[in-house]
């Protein structure tokens, strides 16, 4: 069977802060489904709390693609955030810890950089897309 038949795949769309709820819960779910231990659970549940709370904040809406990735004999979990929002002005300055354009500490991007093992993000006036893994330790 190809790779591809046993990825799970998550679209959740975020417009409210239920979905946020909801967001946190399926990626839960899918950490534990996939092999991730506790504290690995906690943190990648972090990261997409983050990452809808950004679209909600600065975008209003959009949509978390959460969903298991498997590479060169490794698996991991790929969270991805894309909105149609303002963007981000300067990349570098927002993956700076406490650099806030609305009243929050600013920590929410350094943050989710720290946690995951690859990390990107793509912006400009028409939205931004944020990609991330953070692979399985010890897998098989
Ligand atoms: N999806 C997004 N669209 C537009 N701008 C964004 C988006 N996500 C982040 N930003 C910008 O990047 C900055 C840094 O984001 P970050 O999550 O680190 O901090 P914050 O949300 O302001 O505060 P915190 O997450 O600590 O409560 C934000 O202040 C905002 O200006
Ligand atoms: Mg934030």
């Amino acid at each position: 069977m190809p790779a591809e038949d046993n990825q799970i795949v998550h679209v959740i769309e975020i417009n409210s802060d239920k979905d946020i709820i909801r967001a946190r819960k399926i990626v839960r779910a899918l950490t534990i489904e996939l092999g991730f231990g506790k504290l690995d659970q906690a943190k990648i549940t972090t990261v997409v709390s983050e990452l809808a709370r950004n679209i909600f904040l600065f975008a209003h809406c959009g949509v978390i693609n959460a969903m298991s990735v498997e590479r060169a004999c490794k698996i991991g979990i790929s969270l991805s955030a894309v909105d149609n929002g303002p963007g981000i002005g300067e990349i570098q300055r927002a993956l700076r810890p406490y650099t806030s354009s609305s009243n929050g500490l600013g920590v929410g991007l350094p943050g989710v950089r720290n946690i995951m093992d690859e990390f990107s993000i793509k912006s400009s006036e028409c939205g931004t897309e944020i990609s991330t893994v953070k692979w399985l330790e010890k897998y098989g």
